[in-house]
């Protein structure tokens, strides 16, 4: 025995892998419950069902360390300290939906000792009461309950566990709060230790927070746009004064994932249930959601109707390194072009094929997707994409026009090889002719 903690850890979506990967790295023996007997077969055999870059190393290197079950009986006699990293996705009202957090909690089974219910899953503030009061009525109140809410951003999940900028740990108990802290003795960062209810707003607030400012940014872009400024320098030049920072100042055509979309429309609605307006944060998804769409005015100012055209998009995922397509702009934008009649060839080197933009022809290469198009559209900023603007592909293409959604590209490099450039917050180009190439055989090819 490693006279560690046994570490419980309910779901094996991506938090809870990572969560339960990252703490038997960390040493502890650590037990894995889902309720997906096929996805717990997998995990036995080896496979890895998510991709986050550097999961399924750590999990292979700490395999005698874990094991994994679909019987939660088995979580509740082996594990100390109970992680909950169940899903909790937006309903049709924008509230959380916490039916799987309720299901951890009524099949839990009363337990011979202390244990520590530890919840990572975003949830309303409030939720930990609620599981309090239901765990007190079940007579369970031998289980403590402690709100240690997940920051791991997704393709740097794993340095973001190691390396955090702070473990919140929000506890109704001090026995229980030490217990948690002390999960962490060997992490090298502050340990805010706050009341329940105050750490289930950090995590909401915190990417509110987030979430505004990108809007706030991409409004600027917007702004830049018609007044001749250009939002890259803005951003450089804000993020310079310390009391703003750079991070999360970059322009594109809005955010999406799994979090922040659910997280803005779950505070507001808290916010609203309570009977509060939160105003701001309705626009903060307002401003979003017209982003996604701001890509078709580029497009029609250069080509008119897109009834016919062949539009590529290059990147599907929510943002780079991930698989997941969850609330990703790219069906939105994708959904429009459908819209309006074009033929959508779309790239991407992760993405599942399978139940996304219906009607879209999926390619195995950017060259393929750009193939005959009238304007190649960079939707997510895969390092693939950084060599777009070389001659193989002008030549491929129809009409040499690249709308670069992420500020990707250099400006420069791009017109001089024979492309006519659109980006976010930066004055467009004329409707015009393509510009001169230069030397467009110079271009690297990649
Ligand atoms: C986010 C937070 O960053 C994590 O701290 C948090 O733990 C996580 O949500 C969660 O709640 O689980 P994630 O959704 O994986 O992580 O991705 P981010 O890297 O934050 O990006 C979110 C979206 O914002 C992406 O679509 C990205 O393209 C966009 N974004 C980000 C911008 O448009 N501009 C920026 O400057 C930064």
């Amino acid at each position: 025995m490693s006279g560690k903690e046994t570490i419980g850890v309910f779901g094996a979506g991506w938090v809870g892998l990572v969560t339960a990967a990252c703490f038997a790295d960390l040493g502890f023996p650590v037990i894995v419950r889902d309720i997906v007997a096929e996805r717990i077969a997998e995990l036995e055999r080896g496979e890895v069902p998510i991709y986050e870059p550097g999961l399924a190393e750590l999990l292979e290197r700490n395999r005698e360390r874990m094991s994994f079950t679909v019987d939660v009986t088995d979580v509740a006699n082996e594990a100390d300290v109970l992680f909950v990293c169940v899903g909790t996705p937006p309903t049709y009202s924008g509230d959380a939906d916490l039916s799987a957090v309720w299901a951890v909690i009524d099949e839990l089974p009363p337990l011979k000792r202390r244990a520590i219910l530890v919840m990572k899953s975003t949830v309303p503030v409030g939720t930990g009461e609620k599981v309090r009061s239901l765990l007190n009525a079940r007579g369970l109140t031998q289980i403590g309950y402690v709100s240690n809410p997940e920051f791991l951003a997704e393709g740097t999940a794993i340095d973001d566990f190691v390396n955090p900028d702070r473990v919140v740990v929000g506890s109704f108990a001090k026995e229980d709060e030490e217990r948690v802290c002390a999960l962490y003795e060997q992490i090298d960062a502050p340990i805010v230790r706050l009341d329940v209810a105050s750490a289930e707003m950090v995590k909401l607030a915190s990417n509110a927070f987030l979430a505004t400012r990108i809007s706030f940014i991409n409004e600027i872009a917007n702004v830049c746009e018609v007044t001749g400024a250009d939002v890259e320098q803005v951003a450089k030049g804000m993020g310079l004064d310390r009391r703003i920072g750079p991070h999360f100042l970059r322009a594109g055509i809005g955010f999406g994932g799994s979090c922040f979309p659910k997280d803005v429309s779950a505070l507001k609605q808290l916010a609203g249930n309570s009977g509060y307006h939160f105003q701001l944060l309705s626009a903060v998804i307002d401003v979003n959601e017209l982003q996604k769409r701001r890509v078709v005015g580029k497009l029609t100012k250069h080509l008119g109707s897109l009834a016919e055209k062949t539009i590529a998009i290059l990147g599907l995922t929510f943002k780079p390194n991930t698989d997941d397509m969850r609330e990703a702009t790219s069906i939105v934008l994708g959904s429009r072009l459908l819209a309006e009649g074009a033929n959508v060839q779309a790239w991407d080197p992760m993405a599942h094929r399978d139940s996304y933009l219906h009607g879209a022809r999926f390619c195995d290469s950017v060259l393929e997707a750009v193939q005959g198009a009238d304007a190649a559209v960079i939707v997510t900023e895969w390092e693939e994409l950084r060599g777009l603007a070389r001659d193989e592909v002008r030549k491929a293409m129809r009409n040499p026009l690249i709308v670069d959604g992420r500020n990707l590209l250099d400006r420069e490099q791009v017109r001089a090889a024979g492309f006519v450039y659109e980006c976010i917050g930066r004055p467009g180009e004329a409707i015009s002719e393509p510009p001169e190439v230069e030397n467009p055989d110079s271009e690297p090819a990649r």
